[in-house]
């Protein structure tokens, strides 16, 4: 565990010199409860960066369970490769380099929990890509869908995030009014949604 602790830590400063952006404490505690209660086997991660999150959650998964992660971004999937290599989890997290909303087309299922935390606007258009792919039970959870107070606000957003704020607002009205979904969302930090899958038939 400590090695872990120091490599999580070294990634930390790594995406801070270097501003990449990487969960919050909030979420990542939630991301450890989530994966300590459910004990997920399979996870699918949507917006890679450097491994952080990926790193965070294996290290609280069951030791067989996998995550696949996406990330579009070459040289940002190339550092996460040596941070997970260096943590000995290569053979756990399957890194796809690519567009999600493309790749998402293509991977394959049954996923326990997948993690949302790519663009903000294109987050009713993973979930509903991955739906397909998912185990009855299955934990949602997607970060900043509160978008720095915007989303709930009464004030209108600024015209450059207009549509991110449009498009969480209408992720939210999904989640939240869906039957098959079950949401709390988390007000803390930059807001959590953690929508929990009823299964495809109610
Ligand atoms: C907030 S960061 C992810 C942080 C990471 N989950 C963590 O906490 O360590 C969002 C990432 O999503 C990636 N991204 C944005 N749009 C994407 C897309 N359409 N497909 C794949 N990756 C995308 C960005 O390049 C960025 O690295």
């Amino acid at each position: 565990m400590n090695n872990i602790v120091n490599l999580l830590k070294e990634i930390e400063d790594y995406a801070e010199e270097n501003s990449i952006p990487i969960i919050n404490k909030v979420s990542s505690q939630l991301l450890i409860d989530i994966a300590q209660e459910r004990s997920p086997r399979s996870v699918l991660e949507i917006g890679t960066a450097v491994g952080y999150s990926a790193l965070l959650m294996i290290s609280h998964m069951p030791v067989d369970g996998k995550i696949v992660t996406i990330e579009q971004d070459a040289n940002r999937i190339d550092t996460a490769y040596d941070f997970i290599t260096r943590a000995g989890r290569i053979e756990q997290i399957q890194l796809l380099d690519g567009d999600a909303s493309e790749i998402l087309l293509q991977i394959e299922g049954p996923f326990d929990m997948v993690f949302i935390d790519a663009a903000k606007g294109q987050y009713l258009d993973y979930l509903q890509k991955v739906m397909d792919k998912l185990s009855d039970g299955a934990v949602i959870i997607a970060d900043n869908v509160l978008f720095r107070g915007m989303v709930l606000s009464d004030e209108p957003p600024h015209k450059r995030y207009r549509t991110i704020v449009k498009r969480l607002r209408e992720y939210l009205d999904f989640v939240s009014h869906d039957s098959r979904f079950s949401t709390t969302i988390h007000h803390e930090g930059d807001g959590v949604a953690i929508s929990y899958y009823r299964g495809a038939n109610k």
